[in-house]
């Protein structure tokens, strides 16, 4: 295999290295078009890396997922969120000490400013709690303004450690002022999953405690969702921090991000998909119905897995878990049914179409009594552990520049502005 690409341009040939299976985008422009220096035009970052890192592996045609090394399935099985965020934070798994440690310091920061909470608060009570939560993350920056010292290797643990102890709470509070009840405060004697759910479902008159088997399901999800290297939100995160922005104001765009449909919101959609069809004896006129084109088989597919999705098989075991404690929800033997089908069917074979993280998990949240707007929310809490390592992998990397894309210009060239009268 060549380590350089040669490229021709009329009587001139150009050598550019190949590093890392890319090649430098900037020695291209050495290469003179008609047009200026040869650039490349990639919307949507098709084929683009923008910055090196070494905490999330994927292989989308082998379905494989790893953070720092470490197979998502064994991730999942073994061990809990927080040990997962001090891995990809620190590059390693912590030992007992480590991880008693960091528990204990990340649960010491649960409590969030009476202020910030006021900002959740002054919003409708119909506000989506995405927009809440954004605002609400954004506005942390403002109490604590050392934040801004990005380059302070104690600021910025310090910050880290802040945002993902407070986002569970932002998170709750956020959806106890959507349905009108008072805000729970954290609980020291549970951890960083049971006391999220606490702070969810608490009501005054008793003491939450959760199914272990839900709490576990949970983590579980938290763990999956904790990153997925270069996807839109983590992109958000890293070009605002490439300005120099403190972790709240750049994970604040990451939740911006990820509120989007096309990115955090699928889940929703296979719900709504699944209430559509029914019932099983009307997926065949369904599937019919996605090969003409009519409709999409929502929670199937992937930008980068053309293989099975390697979340949707943890995720598939946790939804049998879940089902044990709330009762089977009669949608899942319409989905266990569409994703055989579809596994066998040639339209979706040779498409390399397979369920997707998206096609259990909203099974689940509903089983758990969450309303649709909150899915993405709960995509947000554990994504944050990703987006803080991502941050500081970009503030900390020698090689980042401020992120300032190209355009290929389409517009009108320079022409004299008429005046008004005359136009
Ligand atoms: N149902 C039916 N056909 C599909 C589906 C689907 N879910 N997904 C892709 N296809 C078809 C396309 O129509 C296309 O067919 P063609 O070659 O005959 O035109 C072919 O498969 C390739 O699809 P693309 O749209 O080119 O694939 P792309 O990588 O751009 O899209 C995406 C990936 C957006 C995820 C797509 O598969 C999709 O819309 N899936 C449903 C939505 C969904 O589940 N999204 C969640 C993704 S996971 C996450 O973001 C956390």
């Amino acid at each position: 295999m060549s380590d350089n690409l040669t490229i021709s341009s009329g009587e001139d040939t150009f050598d550019l290295a190949i590093t890392d299976g890319t090649i430098k985008a900037t020695d291209l422009k050495q290469v003179a078009t008609s047009d200026g220096p040869l650039a490349t035009y990639d919307p949507g970052f098709m084929n683009t890396a923008a910055c090196k890192s070494s905490i999330t592996y994927i292989d989308g045609d082998a379905g494989i997922l790893e953070y720092r090394g470490y197979p998502i399935e064994q991730l999942a099985e073994q061990a809990t969120h927080l040990e997962v965020a001090y891995l990809l934070l620190n590059g390693e798994l912590p030992n007992a000490e480590e991880l008693a440690g960091w528990e204990r310091e990340v649960n010491t920061h649960r409590f969030v400013h009476e202020n910030v909470a006021q900002i959740v608060e002054s919003f409708r009570y119909d506000a989506h709690p995405m927009a809440k939560l954004m605002a609400g993350v954004a506005s942390m920056q403002t109490f604590y303004p050392s934040a801004r010292q990005i380059e302070d290797p104690e600021s910025q643990r310090r910050n880290i450690v802040r945002l993902i102890g407070k986002m569970p709470t932002l998170a709750a509070w956020s959806y106890r002022h959507s349905i009108g009840r008072h805000r729970v405060y954290p609980n020291d004697e549970l951890g960083y999953v049971d006391n999220f759910l606490a702070m969810l479902f608490q009501s005054q008159q008793r003491v939450y405690r959760p199914d272990p088997r839900v709490s576990r399901a949970m983590e579980v999800l938290f763990i999956l969702h904790a990153d997925h290297e270069q996807n839109c939100s983590t992109t958000a995160v890293r070009t605002v921090a490439s300005a120099g922005n403190d972790v709240y104001t750049s994970a604040g765009a990451g939740v911006g991000a990820l509120f989007g449909p096309a990115h955090g919101g699928a889940n929703e959609a296979v719900l709504k998909m699944l209430r559509e069809i029914g019932s099983v004896d009307r997926i065949g006129e369904f599937i019919d119905g996605v090969k003409n084109g009519k409709a999409k088989l929502m929670g199937f597919g992937h930008r980068v897995y053309k293989n099975y999705d390697p979340r949707a098989r943890v995720i598939k075991k946790a939804t049998d878990e879940v089902f044990e404690v709330t009762g089977r929800n009669p949608l899942l033997d319409i989905a266990v049914e569409l994703e055989r089908i579809a596994l066998e069917d040639e339209y979706f074979v040779k498409r390399r179409l397979y369920p997707n993280v998206d096609f259990y998990s909203g099974l689940i949240y509903e089983a758990l009594k969450f309303p649709p707007e909150m899915f993405t929310v709960l995509f947000a809490v554990p994504r944050t552990a990703g987006w803080c390592a991502q941050w500081l992998e970009g503030v900390t990397d020698a090689e980042q520049k401020i992120m300032r894309p190209k355009q290929v210009y389409t517009g009108h060239r320079e022409r004299a502005v008429v005046p008004i009268d005359q136009r």
